[in-house]
C-alpha cells in the first residue's frame, strides 16, 4: 500500500504574523538574497499557499490584541503572541489580505516595507506597496470601535447628499426605533406612512437606489440597514410579480425586521469581527425580541413578526432561533437574501464594503443551502453585478456610472461616462456592443468606490 503524503500542518496565523514580524527584521538587518531571509520567505510562501489552496484569500485582522481570520476569532495561546501582535498594532497594522496568486518576491516586498514603515508616514502604504509591484497583499482599514451612541470615528449615517426622500425615510425610520429603544410603543401610522413613502417615492428614485444598491462608505446602524433591506426586498418582491397588498406587507415586514435590535446592547450589536458565546446569544434574541415587539404592536400586518424571527433562518431549517426543521415563510426567505447583500455591500468597521458584483457572487455560493435559489436568482435579476449608480471602470479605461441595467446581458449595462476629475460627460455608453465577430468590445473590469467629490443625487437629478 502506497503511503499517504503527510497531512499539512493546520494553519496558524499567530505565526505567519510571527512569520512576517522575524522576515521583517531579517529584511532589516541582512543583505538582500541572505540564506535566512530566503528560508522565511517559503517559510511564509508554504503557510499562505496551503491556506489558499481552499479560499481566494486570507483575511487577518487584529481586533484589540485578538487576531481573527477570515473574521473567525483565533484565540490560541494569545499571551506568547502578544509581543508579535503589540509590534504589528504598533506599526498601525490592523488587517492584513493576501490574495491566492501571490508570489514570494511580493511577502518579501511586503516584509520590507513594514521594516522601513513609520506610522506617521504620509504615503498611504497602498502606494508604496503598488510602487513595489506588490498586488496580492493590502492592509484593510480598521478604526478603534468606539461603542457611543452616534460614534464619528465610522460615521454610522450615509454621508453626502442625499436623495430627499431617501433622507426623509431614514429620519423617520430613526425615529421610529429610538422610540422603541426608549420603551415605547410604535405607532401603526407611523408605520403605513413609511410603507408608502417607500413603495411611492423612494423605489421611483434612481437616485435614492443608486445610493442603496452601490457600496455604502458608512457602517450603517440598524434604521439604515432596515431601509435599505426594505428597498432591495421591495425589488426582489417586484421581479416575482407580487402584487400591491403582498408588495406592502413585503415591506412593512423587511423594515422592522431587525427591530428587535433596538432592545441590544449598541456595543454588541456594533462589535466588529467575530462575537463570544454569551454576546452571539444576545444578538441572535433579536429575532425573538423583534418578533415579541411586533406581536404587541396593533395594526401591523399578520406576517410582519414572522419575518422578524425567521429572517436568520436557512431554507434547510438552521440557522436561529431554533425552529425545527420549519421553513421559513416565503417572505421571510425574501428578506434573508436583501438582509445578507445589504450587510456585505455596506461598510462594517473591520472591513471595507464589498463591491455590487462580489456580493452577488457570496448570494449564488449560498443559493440552495441557505437562501432559496428563485429568490437569490429573483434579487441578481433585478439588480444585476452592476447596479444603477455603481461607479464602473472599463477594460478600454473608461469610467462610468450605471444608468441603465441591461437584463438581456447583466454584465454589460449602459454607463454614462466621467471625466479625469469624475464629473459627469454627456456621453452614454453601451458596454453591450459587439464587434464585427460578435465579440463584446468593453467588459467592466471593477466596481470604483464612489469619489468624495462625486454627487450621486445631482447626477441623476442632471441625468433626469
Ligand atoms: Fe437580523
Amino acid at each position: 500500500m502506497k503511503a499517504q503524503p503527510p497531512a499539512p500542518p493546520p494553519f496558524d496565523p499567530l505565526m505567519l504574523l510571527k512569520g512576517f514580524v522575524s522576515l521583517r527584521r531579517l529584511s532589516g538587518s541582512y543583505p538582500a538574497g541572505h540564506p535566512s531571509i530566503t528560508q522565511k520567505v517559503k517559510e511564509l510562501e508554504d503557510a499562505v499557499t496551503g491556506y489558499l489552496r481552499e479560499r481566494p484569500e486570507l483575511r487577518m485582522d487584529i481586533i484589540h490584541g485578538n487576531v481573527y481570520v477570515d473574521g473567525v476569532s483565533f484565540s490560541r495561546d494569545t499571551q506568547t503572541h502578544a509581543p508579535v501582535v503589540k509590534e504589528l498594532s504598533d506599526l498601525g497594522i490592523d488587517s492584513i489580505y493576501i490574495r491566492e496568486g501571490v508570489k514570494p518576491e511580493e511577502l518579501l516586498a511586503f516584509a520590507e516595507l513594514l521594516w522601513k514603515r513609520d506610522p506617521s508616514d504620509r504615503e498611504p502604504f497602498e502606494s508604496q506597496l503598488a510602487a513595489r509591484n506588490v498586488r496580492s497583499v493590502s492592509l484593510g482599514r480598521l478604526v478603534q470601535l468606539d461603542t457611543r451612541w452616534r460614534a464619528q470615528k465610522w460615521p454610522d449615517a450615509p454621508t453626502g447628499p442625499l436623495d430627499p426622500d431617501y433622507a426623509e425615510s431614514l429620519a423617520r425610520v430613526q425615529d421610529a426605533f429610538e422610540t422603541v429603544a426608549s420603551g415605547k410603543r410604535l405607532d401603526q401610522v407611523t408605520v403605513r406612512d413609511l410603507v408608502k413613502l417607500l413603495i411611492y417615492k423612494v423605489a421611483k428614485s434612481n437616485a435614492a437606489l443608486g445610493q442603496i444598491l452601490a457600496v455604502k462608505h458608512y457602517e450603517n446602524l440598524t434604521y439604515c440597514h432596515s431601509v435599505n433591506v426594505a428597498m432591495l426586498s421591495l425589488l426582489i418582491g417586484r421581479q416575482l410579480g407580487l402584487d400591491d397588498a403582498a408588495m406592502a406587507a413585503l415591506v412593512e415586514a423587511a423594515l422592522l425586521h431587525d427591530l428587535g435590535k433596538t432592545k441590544i446592547p449598541l456595543d454588541i450589536v456594533k462589535k466588529p469581527g467575530a462575537l463570544d458565546k454569551r454576546e452571539r446569544r444576545m444578538i441572535e434574541a433579536h429575532t425573538t425580541l423583534g418578533a415579541e415587539l411586533l406581536v404587541q404592536t396593533e395594526g401591523l400586518r399578520p406576517l410582519t413578526p414572522t419575518v422578524a424571527l425567521e429572517h436568520h433562518r436557512s431554507i434547510k431549517g438552521s440557522g436561529y432561533p431554533d425552529l425545527g426543521s420549519a421553513v421559513p415563510h416565503l417572505m421571510s426567505q425574501i428578506v434573508s437574501v436583501a438582509d445578507i447583500y445589504e450587510a456585505i455591500t455596506g461598510a462594517r468597521s473591520y472591513q471595507d464594503p464589498t463591491p455590487p458584483e462580489r456580493a452577488c457572487l457570496v448570494l449564488a455560493r449560498l443559493a440552495g443551502d441557505k437562501l432559496n435559489t428563485a429568490m437569490v436568482k429573483a434579487f441578481v435579476n433585478a439588480i444585476t453585478f452592476f447596479p444603477i449608480g455603481s461607479i464602473v471602470r472599463t477594460n478600454c479605461e473608461e469610467v462610468g456610472v450605471v444608468v441603465e441595467t441591461n437584463a438581456a446581458s447583466p454584465l454589460h449595462p449602459i454607463i454614462a461616462l466621467l471625466d479625469s476629475s469624475f464629473s459627469a460627460t454627456s456621453a452614454r455608453l453601451d458596454t453591450s456592443v459587439r464587434d464585427a465577430t460578435g465579440v463584446h468590445i468593453r467588459h467592466i473590469v471593477e466596481t470604483m468606490p464612489a469619489p468624495d467629490r462625486f454627487d450621486m443625487r445631482l447626477f441623476f437629478e442632471a441625468a433626469a
